[in-house]
């Protein structure tokens, strides 16, 4: 076997998850709501008015799940801490016993030698938090700070990869722009402000863990998706510009430039507001990494009427999509690697998720599902990171999503992204192909890869 996509020795592979996704027992041992648990329980917000109240019921089965991780030769876990259980009114009162749960975690990862890899924010804000004005409160960058300097103690003796925030466009595009996910507020003049509290609480996380957390490295996760133009025309490229600007470059610049593209002020016209220049220090605190979630391209077209960006995607005919409705494009993962590495220059970078809901037949064989797009599409995305890595982009690791099929969202448990099939009768995992494919691909350092 030929070893042309073997990877570098220290890379890492790990699969993904998130705390509401896939806990549940959300108001067990002390726990304060969240906003997805009054989202989810609100009348028409989900598919099938699903919440997850009991997902994959991860909260009292982690032990057998880090077996799962085990078996599938996991070098790394990378999962979500919910604020609320940790601090039920958001600030203030801590629940050791929230605490204990991830703390237990950790000690069950490290001792099957898997790293864990620890998001503080992945969308479930406190509802007691969201009761005050939640992102569009200036003050949230403190709570926030409070926050993860609570974690940062009990966990930040052995956790050694951080990241502040999962994808910020997603919480402000669909919980304060669109409204398809919590807080589910639909106003141009918001979507602008919560982006930036986001960024600003991002940093403020990020100086808590400088100034407190004993080991380990920090960053910010993100979702990037390159925007093509459908034609030729100015107007459709203007509108992939536009696209770009509000979609990646919106959350980057900032970071890394201290200042906001200047398509902003176009896409928002007068909600978009001026910011103290302060902030951006507050904002462009020094990262460890950049945690880059990958899913799929946007071609898009000009369009006047879709708000505020005025662009709308073009489908591609040529190419198959998933579940979702996303186009499944390689390339462009490899494009976006060595773009983030030209732009903002080098750093390591890791695919914090990448994945495709798929549907799965129903027979299994041999004790696996049979999910073999999945298996392709991990297969082409696997190898578009390692041409990423042979054209000079820093990828450290890479992050299957999802560890387990589970709660997606508004969309509930119509959707499944797992490598391990969930039966949410009996709670029952299987490994589907994809996994034990993936595993093979650790084992093999990438080398099974070929030809
Ligand atoms: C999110 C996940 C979500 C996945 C698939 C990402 O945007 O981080 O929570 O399940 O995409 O939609």
């Amino acid at each position: 076997m030929s070893d042309s996509h073997r990877f570098p020795d220290s890379f890492l592979w790990g699969a993904s998850t998130s705390a509401y996704q896939i806990e549940g027992s959300p108001l067990a041992d002390g726990a304060g709501p969240s906003i997805w648990q009054r989202f989810a329980h609100s009348p028409g917000r989900t598919v099938n008015g699903d919440t997850g109240d009991i997902a994959c019921d991860h909260y009292n089965r982690w032990r057998g799940d880090v077996a799962l991780m085990k078996m599938l030769g996991l070098q790394a876990y990378r999962f979500s801490i919910s604020w609320s259980r940790v601090l039920p009114e958001g600030t203030g009162k801590v629940n050791e016993r929230g605490l204990d749960f991830y703390d237990n975690l950790v000690d069950a990862l490290l001792a099957e030698n898997i790293t864990p890899n620890a998001t503080l924010f992945h969308w479930d804000l406190p509802a007691a938090l969201d009761d005050r004005g939640g992102w569009l409160n200036r003050d949230i960058a403190e709570w926030f700070g409070e926050y993860a300097s609570v974690v940062y103690a009990r966990l930040g003796d052995r956790v050694p990869m951080w990241a502040t925030l999962n994808e910020p466009w997603v919480v402000t595009d669909g919980g304060y722009l669109h409204g398809a996910l919590a807080p589910g507020h639909r106003n141009l003049y918001e979507a602008p402000i919560a982006s930036h509290n986001l960024l600003r609480a991002h940093g403020r996380g990020v100086q808590a863990f400088r100034a407190e957390a004993r080991v380990g490295q920090i960053g910010l996760v993100v979702n990037l998706e390159p925007k093509d133009p459908a034609t030729d025309s100015d107007a459709d490229r203007d509108a992939a510009q536009r696209g770009d600007a509000y979609m990646n470059r919106q959350y980057l610049d900032p970071v890394f430039f201290g200042k906001y593209p200047d398509e902003m002020r176009d896409i928002f016209g007068d909600a978009w507001p001026d910011f103290p220049a302060d902030d951006f220090k507050l904002i462009g605190q020094k990262l460890d990494f950049l945690g880059i979630n990958y899913y799929t391209r946007g071609v898009v077209r000009d369009d006047p009427l879709a708000l505020p960006v005025r662009n709308a995607y073009v489908r591609q005919t040529e190419h198959a999509y998933t579940e979702t409705g996303w186009e499944v494009h390689p390339p462009s993962l490899t494009r976006t690697l060595t773009w983030v590495t030209e732009r903002y220059g080098p750093m390591p970078l890791y695919i914090t998720e990448n994945g495709a809901a798929i549907y799965d037949a129903p027979h299994t064989i041999e004790g696996a599902v049979h999910d073999p797009l999945r298996v392709w599409y991990f297969r082409e995305h696997i190898k578009a990171v390692h041409d990423a890595i042979a054209q000079g982009a820093d990828v450290r690791g890479y992050f299957a999503w999802s560890l387990l099929d589970n709660y997606e969202w508004s969309l509930g448990y119509s959707k499944r992204f797992g490598i391990v099939h969930v039966n949410y009768e009996t709670q029952e995992r299987t490994p589907k192909a994809s996994a034990l494919y993936y595993r093979e691909v650790i084992r093999s350092n990438g080398a099974s890869l070929d030809p």
